[in-house]
């Protein structure tokens, strides 16, 4: 690419108690052009971008824009330099509606009166102009996150920025709201702006980026300024810092008889009277496009939604239809999708935050030897899933976003008796090297003749993980594969409505 980098960064650092998060990072992204950034979890990205957005303050080093220096002394300066970021924390208020998100700080006046029907206007063409069917009176707390993922960047778009910055954009989206980002990034590439895109889905950034940057440990690894003429083993080796090969690591293993038995079930957004069934040992798949109907399918199992109608048998015993603590006692374990909103502890340690669940059953013994125990759990899973944190005692929220969900993942693996392990969307923005690791702990818990179920929208994994796999459409259940007949085609074929074809819809993963 000619000419300078219209972005710059130059020897920038930043270290917090226990952290170096970023050593010295020096790169330049160009506009007109969308630049990747690339790293484990906890490796700088986010902290990057903070940086760029005026958040933090870099403790040395500097940041130019069309050559010049620039000093920001909180987000408002940024924004003032051109630069819109969209954090992977989302920062609206949830009390407003989506035109006030949208305008924040921004909103129009008329005789020094907040012109509410001119900012509805604005926002609504703006919302339609890009594809976004949201009504602007909406008030954020009563959207779904992909809805307010699509608000914050509607608003990052409409402030007009020369230099935006998106930080794992796509992580709750569904696939039709992630064409519309895409075809939203092109455009934007077009006018000429400077883009910066995370996330640690490689054929995404395949398809977006021409230049990337791999981060390690706060230090920038390498610049590709043509990301598609590097082989994705080279980005995940630089990545990892190791050679990974096969990182789903399939292992046959001996199955046992039917444990889990599932009849008829129904609830009010489960359209059919499901049933299937899981064997002890048998790692099985649900597969389905966002809104099939897994997650409410697997909230019935557990007991978190109510039922209409069916039952719930475990070693021929029908399981208390009471609630989720009538299934965890019966040996029956969830780890939603939506972790952070539904499990973390946020003021709480890294190890409180693993333990929660095992104390439940640990009212015997000294609290001596519980602590010594918890400890333990704690630094095992903190080394197995290469959890980033000084240590067990930092507080979970001060962990970038992928290490937090590792530990609330752990949380769930490390459940004692369990004998069905229900797993939502494991992996969603978590690393390569801990992806692998993860896939080997769930194959170890069925070893144990434990049924596991996997729900996950990224078919590589279930096609990689799984014995069976169950394909789900429209709150249906619409077929079934044995992994030997399990193919990208074949489940496809069952997952989409009849009239789409398969091959624009899914990428494959690392
Ligand atoms: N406010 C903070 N206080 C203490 N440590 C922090 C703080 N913010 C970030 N860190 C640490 O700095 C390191 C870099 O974090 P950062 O959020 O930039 O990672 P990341 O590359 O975005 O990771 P992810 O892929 O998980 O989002 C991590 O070890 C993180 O725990
Ligand atoms: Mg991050």
């Amino acid at each position: 690419m000619a000419g300078d980098a219209y972005l710059q960064f130059d020897q920038v650092s930043k270290h917090f108690p226990g952290v170096q998060a970023l050593g010295g990072v020096s790169f330049g992204a160009h506009a007109g052009a969308v630049h990747g950034l690339l790293g484990e979890n906890g490796a700088g990205k986010s902290t990057l971008l903070k940086i760029l957005g005026g958040q933090y303050r870099p403790d040395g080093g500097r940041l130019l824009l069309g050559g010049h220096e620039c000093h920001f002394a909180g987000a408002g300066d940024a924004i003032a330099a051109g630069i819109a970021v969209i954090h992977q924390e989302l920062q609206y208020v949830p009390e407003l509606t989506v035109a006030e998100n949208v305008l924040l700080g921004r909103m129009p006046t008329r005789f020094g009166l907040l012109d509410r029907p001119k900012a509805h206007r604005l926002v609504a063409e703006r919302l339609a102009a890009i594809g976004v069917d949201l009504d602007p009176d909406a008030r954020l707390a009563d959207l779904s996150i992909a809805q307010r993922q699509m608000v914050e960047i509607c608003k990052a778009v409409m402030q007009d920025a020369q230099v935006i910055a998106f930080d794992e954009p796509t992580s709750s989206l569904s696939h039709r709201e992630t064409e519309i980002l895409f075809r939203l990034v092109h455009g934007l590439r077009a006018e000429g702006r400077t883009l910066i895109y995370i996330s640690h889905r490689l054929d995404e950034l395949y398809e977006l980026c021409d230049a990337c940057t791999i981060f390690r440990d706060g230090r920038k690894i390498v610049t590709h300024p043509v990301m598609a003429e590097v082989p994705r083993e080279r980005l995940i080796s630089d990545m990892v810092g190791r050679e990974l090969r096969d990182i789903y690591d399939y292992r046959t293993r001996p199955q046992g008889a039917e444990r889990l038995r599932v009849r008829g079930l129904a609830g009010a957004h489960v359209a059919g009277e499901l049933d299937f069934s899981v064997r002890g040992g048998e790692v099985l798949g649900f597969f389905g496009l966002v809104g099939a109907g897994r997650s409410e399918l697997m909230r019935l199992v557990y007991g978190a939604d109510k039922r209409s109608a069916g039952s719930v048998e475990l070693d021929g015993a029908t399981v208390d239809p009471a609630g989720p603590n009538a299934a965890i006692r019966a040996g029956i374990v969830l780890c939603p999708e939506d972790r952070k909103e539904q499990g973390i502890l946020a003021q709480a340690s890294v190890a409180e935050n693993i333990n929660i669940s095992c104390r439940r059953n640990d009212l015997l013994g000294g609290l001596f030897l519980r602590h010594g125990r918890e400890a333990k759990l704690a630094d095992d899973f903190i080394a197995r899933l290469r959890i980033k944190t000084p240590s067990r005692e930092q507080e979970i929220r001060l962990l970038s976003g992928g290490n937090q969900q590792k530990v609330i993942l752990a949380r769930w693996l490390a459940e004692p008796d369990m004998k069905v392990l229900i797993l939502d969307e494991p992996t969603r923005g978590i690393d390569v090297g801990a992806k692998n690791e993860i896939y080997r702990i769930i194959h170890e818990v069925a070893e144990r003749g434990c049924c596991v179920i996997v729900v996950s929208s990224e078919l590589p994994e279930v096609l990689g993980i799984a014995d069976r796999v169950i394909v789900m459409r429209e709150g249906r259940i619409c077929g079934e594969l044995a992994r030997k007949d399990a193919d990208e085609t074949a489940v496809l074929r069952l997952a989409l409505p009849d009239a789409v074809t398969p091959e624009p819809v899914i990428r494959s993963m690392p």
